[in-house]
């Protein structure tokens, strides 16, 4: 029988594939993949981001150090990663210069990583957020990324995200996408549990949004499939912590993240991010509080579509979500999702009235632009009622 890798490369191939080619490496202990690929490329000077690397992954590390090679790491960010700390990376990468990187880690690792490869060969030293305001020129730098969590996909899309004086900035370019991709199932070992379910949730919303895109395509709705399905077939032995489970949530996070840089998030991300902000919340927990709530609305209102392609395709849609999770309907699917959110025992926060206008106002418009049913203010109001609980007093 052939294991999830082998079936997702071949599905892979299957699939008509406009936007990249990545090519997948399963990780045995010795971590021998990562060695053939390096001297493969022809690397002589690796820089490698990640942090607590020895202590995470000493046979990562191992397997590095029997390079022939130079090693130089990186681990001075932080997460949500500032523009400064990406500067220091280049400072490091030009120092050495470095021909080769690896990301391993999460979305800020991954995403320092992405901006590494971007910047460093503009000319300044990035004073002044002056790498923010130059044209991005495609290099070919061999890339390869370990993702330790099974939820952002950011190893598979073209979006990195970093905070200059405090402001947000979402860089996007193809190039900046790791071609090599390392899934390691011994990576997610360590996840504490609220982690680990936090970041499946964030992968099974960007499959959901993804699906229902106002962007998708039909590439995209393979991947977004194939992701849900993954998900839900691998979350038991997810959560408790088998090789098998981990390895396929690690493929479905893939997958959904493929999803997502065709076809982008909607509202659940769009309302998410302040419920982080405001309540402390993981990421995957507040964009799942939203999904569980937009999804049975958007089946009430799809009267309201704002896709292009009409209704009774996003009725269409709807149904082929359905489909992939197993369900019978909409309905059942609707109940499946909430039933996934209480089996977590994710909680719902308690907000104030005032907090709930404060959620309100901080929807990002971008991201809702992409969502298939027109979202006003009130309508966003009453579905983020729905979404935390709002304390009378
Ligand atoms: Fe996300």
């Amino acid at each position: 029988m052939r294991d999830g890798l082998t079936k997702l490369m071949m599905n892979w191939r299957g699939a008509k594939c406009t936007t990249m080619k990545q090519v997948y490496f399963e990780a045995h202990n010795n971590y021998q993949e990562l060695i053939d690929w390096a001297m493969q490329k022809e690397i002589s000077s690796l820089f490698v981001v990640g942090e607590e690397l020895s202590r995470r992954m000493p046979e990562l590390i191992s397997a590095l150090d029997s390079l022939p090679i130079q090693i130089f790491f990186f681990d001075e960010y932080e997460s949500n990663p500032k523009y400064e700390s990406v500067r220091k990376g280049i400072q490091v990468y030009r120092q050495h210069q470095c021909d080769g990187i690896v990301a391993v880690g999460g979305g800020s690792a991954i995403d320092v990583a992405k901006c590494v490869k971007l910047f460093q060969g503009m000319p300044g030293d990035g004073e002044d957020g002056s790498f923010l305001q130059q044209e991005i020129i495609p290099n070919d730098i061999p890339f390869l990324a370990v993702p330790t969590t099974a939820g952002t996909g950011s190893e598979s899309t073209r979006f990195a995200v970093i905070y200059y004086n405090g402001v947000k900035q979402s860089i996007s370019d193809e190039s900046c996408i790791p071609l090599a991709v390392l899934f390691d199932s011994a990576a997610l070992n360590g996840l504490p549990m609220y982690q680990r379910k936090a970041t499946m949730m964030d992968a099974f919303c960007h499959a959901l949004e993804s699906f229902w895109s106002i962007n998708s395509t039909d590439e995209s709705r393979v991947y977004s499939a194939k992701a849900l399905k993954m998900i839900l077939a691998n979350m038991q032995g997810y959560l408790d912590n088998t090789p098998d489970g981990n390895k396929n949530m690690l493929l479905a996070a893939n997958l959904a993240g493929k999803a997502i840089n065709i076809a982008q998030t909607t509202a659940g991300h769009a309302m998410c991010y302040k419920i982080t902000s405001l309540c402390g919340c993981a990421h995957g927990h507040a964009a799942i509080l939203c999904d569980r709530v937009l999804f049975p609305w958007m089946a009430e209102h799809v009267d309201e579509c704002v896709d292009v392609r009409g209704k009774d395709f996003l009725r269409e849609i709807l149904d082929e979500i359905a489909e992939a999770m197993g369900c019978a309907s909409v309905t059942d699917a609707v109940v499946m999702v909430r039933g996934i959110f209480e089996r977590l025992e994710l909680e719902v926060p308690q907000v104030s009235r005032e907090q709930l206008e404060e959620l309100v106002k901080s929807v990002n418009p971008v991201r809702l632009k992409n969502h298939p049913v027109k979202l006003g203010e009130r309508s966003i109001r009453e579905v983020y009622g729905d979404v935390v609980r709002i304390k009378d007093f």
